[in-house]
Formats: structure tokens, C-alpha cells, sequence
């Protein structure tokens, strides 16, 4: 349990947040699939990048960790070994869909498997085309749901449109893509987030992206040295924290601009939020800068289908903004939302409401009236990390103690998050 109360009236100063969550498992698995070693600077130790390491070191291959950088030693694309027992990548749903990818290349058996969030989560939209392209792939309610079971080998090319924006089914694909005789092509339905294609180029990877079509052909991988930029998602928190305080003034350090993840840049910005951009640099494809926020008077917006992929686990803290801010914010289009560590649809209608907080469930979205007064309360995170994060941030709104209940799932993407709140109020 953690509980937090309010603590804003000094918000400022320089944090830095770990490194991102997707770029990190990428690295693991790209790494594990490569020729030669590849080393990793400021991977994210949260419980999923954990969970991929686990997995990887099950299909036999080495991974270090020494003076906080970590070892990845590849042997190419075929050299992973049977596992023994089964893989558990415990909440990590980027692990399962990406992993299966991998493995719908190899010949051999392997089952995978995750914690009771993952075996409700949709997998259907992964084992169908990896089905497609040849692979024996089944799991429960007909390969809809995990335990999955995967006899991989025999891949050839398919051309897939995506039936929605998803960087994880999009991503397994283009993994088996490596295996398959012909080329593959996904044709993603908008612009999800492009940390595979931008980590597969760099690893040399034979990949070619027009508009959203993206076109892959078997290529060796070779090795690299990664330096992962800090999650824009986990400091999306810090970000609103301080656009709602008058006054505040906080500097993040080298985190990650690609622009398929900026969205809460660009929303928090049309709320009214003064957002600065300063010592942009690229390393390894992506996009790196410090955040500089200025706080203010926020208003609230209207959020659509366009721009969801690009802030999609950014909503549970927007709907934190949208409740501080003046005026009514609707988010529509994020059916999405209901597919992750849990319904966040639910969850976040259900938390806030026990704050006091104007909130209302839509179809495929959300409705907030703010500004609203926030007490305190016992709130849950559903076992679902961002949901946590978001509902102690708005314990820091209210001079009342919100205790957020099961917060330990923090650590599946924020290790350090409650250090780092402690370290932005002193
Ligand atoms: C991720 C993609 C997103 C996101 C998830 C991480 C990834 O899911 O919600 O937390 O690393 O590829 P989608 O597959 O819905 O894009």
C-alpha cells in the first residue's frame, strides 16, 4: 500500500525517470536474435523487462549484467534452444506477443504463459497471423487466450492489415517476418508506436517503411551498442504533476520524443500547459531531449481516435489532467483500453469516482468534468500499474491521504516512482 497526500505546493527541480519500457524489451529480444554481443545502457529493471531476461536465458541465451549495463550474447536467429519448461513473462503483455513472434520461427516447442491479467488478454490477434504465415500455434478457447503453445518453423510471407493500431501485434509479425521465405508486410490501421522498426534498422535489419506499410525480408542482426532514453510514459506522470501547479517549474533529463509516443505532449499542450523541448539528440534511431514544464491553469479538451496510439497508455493520467483542468474533456476512440493490465476504462471510472472526481465511462472512452475537488480515499489499482501511478498522483492534489491499495505493481514499469514523488515535493 502507498499512501500520498498532498505534497504539490513545491513542485520543481530535475528528475530523471528509467529507461523505456518498450525499448528495453526490444533490446533483450533483438539482442537474443543477433549476431554477436549487445550492450544495453539504462534498461529498465521493472518487473516485465525482468521478465523478458527470464525468458530469453530459458531459450539459452546469455545475458549479463555488470556496472548497470547488460550483456546480450546472440548467436543469430536459429541459435535458441528448446526450452524446458515453460516461459512466464508474468504481467508483461509486449513480452508474450513479441516473444511468440520469435518463436514462431524456431522448430521447436515451446509454451508460454503469464499472470491471471495475461490470461485474459486477447491473443487471437497475434495467433491468427502468425497461423497465416505457417506456424502451429495454439492456446486455450481455440489459441484466444494463454497458455500459448507454439511449434514455430515453415514461416512464409503474408501481407496483414492490421484490424487495429497495435505496436505488439504489428511487432510479432515483423519478428516471424525474419523467418519467412518472401516478404512480409503489415499495414498498420494508424501510426502505433515504431521502436521495432527503428531498433531492427539499427541492427541491420532488411526492413523498408512507406506511409504505414512496413516490408521485411530474412536478414541476419548484428549486435549493438543501445542506450535506451527515459519512458515519456512514466514521465507522463511528472509531466501533469507539475502543468496543474501554478508555479511549478520541472526539468525531465533524456527521455524519449519519438513522435509515435508524444501525444501527451500534444494534448497537454492544447490544454494550456507551457511544454519545452531542449537538448535533442538521437541514439540508436531514437529521438532523445529533456522536458521542461512550466506549470499553469489547464483547460479541458477533446481526445479522438487519431491521436490514441500515440498516448494510449498515457489516458489514465490525462484523465488525472482532465479532472484538475476547467471545463469538460472527452476521450473517445480508446476501446483499446480495455484490453490492458486491465479493463482501464473500468478501472479508472471506478478509482476516481471514490475521490470525488466527475468522471463518467463512454462506450469507448471516458468523460471528465473538472475542475473537480479531490478527497481522499482508499483506491486499488486493479494489479494494474499505471493506474496506481495515476490515482497517487492525484493524492498529491488533495490535502487528504489517498492510500492506494495493491501498489506494488509499480514495479512493473516505475521501480523508483515513489522516490522520485518524494524527490520533486521536498
Ligand atoms: C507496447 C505497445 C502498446 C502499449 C504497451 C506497450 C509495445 O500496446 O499499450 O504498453 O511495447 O509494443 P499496443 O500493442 O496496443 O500498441
Amino acid at each position: 500500500m502507498m499512501i500520498v497526500s498532498n505534497m504539490i505546493s513545491k513542485i520543481h527541480g530535475e528528475i530523471k525517470v528509467p529507461g523505456d519500457k518498450s525499448i528495453s524489451h526490444r533490446s533483450i529480444l533483438l539482442g537474443s536474435i543477433s549476431k554477436g554481443k549487445t550492450e544495453i545502457t539504462n534498461f529498465l529493471k521493472g518487473d516485465d523487462c525482468l521478465s523478458t531476461i527470464a525468458c530469453c536465458r530459458k531459450l539459452g541465451i546469455k545475458i549479463e549484467e555488470k556496472d548497470n549495463k547488460i550483456s546480450v550474447y546472440g548467436n543469430g536467429a536459429l541459435a535458441l534452444k528448446e526450452p524446458e519448461d515453460i516461459l512466464n513473462v508474468g504481467n508483461s503483455g509486449t513480452t508474450i506477443r513479441l516473444l511468440s513472434g520469435i518463436l514462431a520461427g524456431q522448430e521447436f516447442l515451446s509454451i508460454i504463459t503469464g499472470d491471471s491479467s495475461i490470461k485474459k488478454r486477447p491473443m487471437a490477434r497475434i495467433t491468427t497471423p502468425l497461423k497465416e504465415m505457417g506456424t502451429t500455434i495454439d492456446g486455450r478457447e481455440d489459441g484466444r487466450l494463454a497458455p500459448l503453445c507454439i511449434r514455430g518453423g515453415g514461416l512464409k510471407a503474408i501481407n496483414y492489415k492490421l484490424p487495429v493500431s497495435s505496436a505488439q501485434v504489428k511487432s510479432a509479425i515483423l519478428l516471424a517476418g525474419l523467418y519467412a521465405d518472401g516478404i512480409t508486410r503489415v499495414i498498420d490501421a494508424s501510426q502505433s508506436r515504431d521502436h521495432t522498426e527503428r531498433m531492427l534498422k539499427a541492427f541491420g535489419g532488411q526492413i523498408d517503411i512507406v506511409d504505414n506499410t512496413i516490408s521485411i525480408k530474412k536478414s541476419d542482426l548484428y549486435g549493438q551498442a543501445i542506450e535506451i532514453p527515459g519512458d515519456i510514459s512514466s514521465a507522463a506522470f511528472f509531466m501533469v504533476a507539475a502543468a496543474a501547479v501554478p508555479g511549478a517549474t520541472l526539468k525531465i533529463l533524456k527521455v524519449g520524443i519519438n513522435k509515435t509516443r508524444t501525444g501527451i505532449i500534444d494534448v497537454l499542450k492544447k490544454m494550456g500547459a507551457a511544454i519545452e523541448i531542449d537538448n535533442v539528440y538521437i541514439s540508436g534511431g531514437e529521438e532523445i531531449g529533456d522536458i521542461i514544464i512550466n506549470g499553469g491553469k489547464l483547460f479541458g479538451t477533446t481526445i479522438g481516435k487519431e491521436i490514441i496510439p500515440r498516448l494510449i497508455d498515457e489516458i489514465p493520467i490525462i484523465a488525472v489532467a482532465a479532472a484538475l483542468a476547467e471545463g469538460k474533456t472527452t476521450i473517445t476512440g480508446a476501446q483499446e483500453l480495455k484490453y490492458k493490465e486491465s479493463n482501464r476504462i473500468a478501472a479508472i471510472v471506478t478509482e476516481m469516482k471514490k475521490l470525488g472526481i466527475k468522471i463518467s465511462e463512454l462506450p469507448d472512452g471516458l468523460e471528465i468534468e473538472g475542475p473537480s475537488i479531490i478527497k481522499g480515499g482508499k483506491v486499488d489499482s486493479h494489479g494494474d500499474h499505471r493506474i496506481a501511478m495515476a490515482m497517487a498522483i492525484c493524492g498529491l492534489f488533495t490535502d487528504e491521504k489517498v492510500e492506494i491499495l495493491n501498489s506494488a505493481c509499480i514495479s512493473t514499469s516505475f521501480p523508483t516512482f515513489e522516490e522520485t514523488l518524494k524527490a520533486i515535493s521536498l
